[in-house]
């Protein structure tokens, strides 16, 4: 990998947390972006957000990006003429910023295949449900937590996984829980899903930049 270590003020002396270059991608209102983005600025994180790609214009993460400096690239699939030169720009942009750690924030596309191929290990997801369970087709936005709510389940929660090439597949990181009330309705629990996804998203990359 290519990070540089770098000491850290909430660390004891001789303890290094690795300092990342992130590129996150994202298509929506990128409230999960915006936490990261927070703590890298706050000193909870070591790393750095050094690209934003967003799969269209509109996103409204993409403000968060344009205010604090980062570069920002739309990436729409049907603006390229083949797969191979929609991974290519992604690509050129990603070792161009010596990018080493790529984070998926509510991306709502799939990843293509030769990012994957040249990010093995370093990519990670946030799915808002305890996987295995609701992931997969179909399993995004409010119906995760309708699916949760039908079941009648008492718990659902937020994951961190490695992606791999099939949807919320890879290897699970991180979990966090989130209780479900008798009387929830899908839009309470996914906003308490979120906050909880705030939390853990910056906890997972912590949780690298101590262990790598
Ligand atoms: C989150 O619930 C995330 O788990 C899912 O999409 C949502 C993105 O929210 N993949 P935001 O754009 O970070 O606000």
């Amino acid at each position: 990998m290519n990070y540089k270590s770098k000491s850290h003020s909430n660390l004891p002396n001789g303890f290094f947390l690795k300092a990342f270059n992130i590129a996150i991608y994202i298509s929506g209102s990128g409230s999960n972006f915006k936490a990261i983005l927070n703590n890298t600025l706050n000193g909870y994180l070591a790393s750095n957000i050094k690209l934003v790609f967003s799969s269209n214009e509109e996103a409204g993460g993409l403000q968060y990006a344009l205010k604090a400096g980062i570069e920002t690239s739309i990436i729409k699939r049907n603006k390229f003429a083949n797969s191979t030169e929609f991974a290519k720009k992604q690509l050129e942009l990603l070792n161009k910023h010596k990018v080493d750690l790529i984070i998926l924030a509510g991306y709502m596309k799939k990843i293509s295949p030769k990012v994957i191929e040249n990010f093995k290990g370093q990519i990670l997801n946030i799915h808002p449900a305890l996987l295995p369970k609701y992931g997969g087709r179909g399993m995004y936005g409010m119906n995760v937590h309708e699916a949760v709510l039908k079941n009648k389940e008492r718990k659902s929660g937020a994951t961190i996984h490695f992606v791999d090439k099939i949807y919320d597949n890879g290897q699970i990181f991180m979990q966090k829980e989130v209780i479900v009330h008798e009387n929830d309705f899908p839009v309470n629990l996914q906003q308490r899903v979120l906050k909880a996804e705030h939390e853990l998203y910056s906890a997972a990359i912590r949780k690298l930049e101590k262990n790598n």
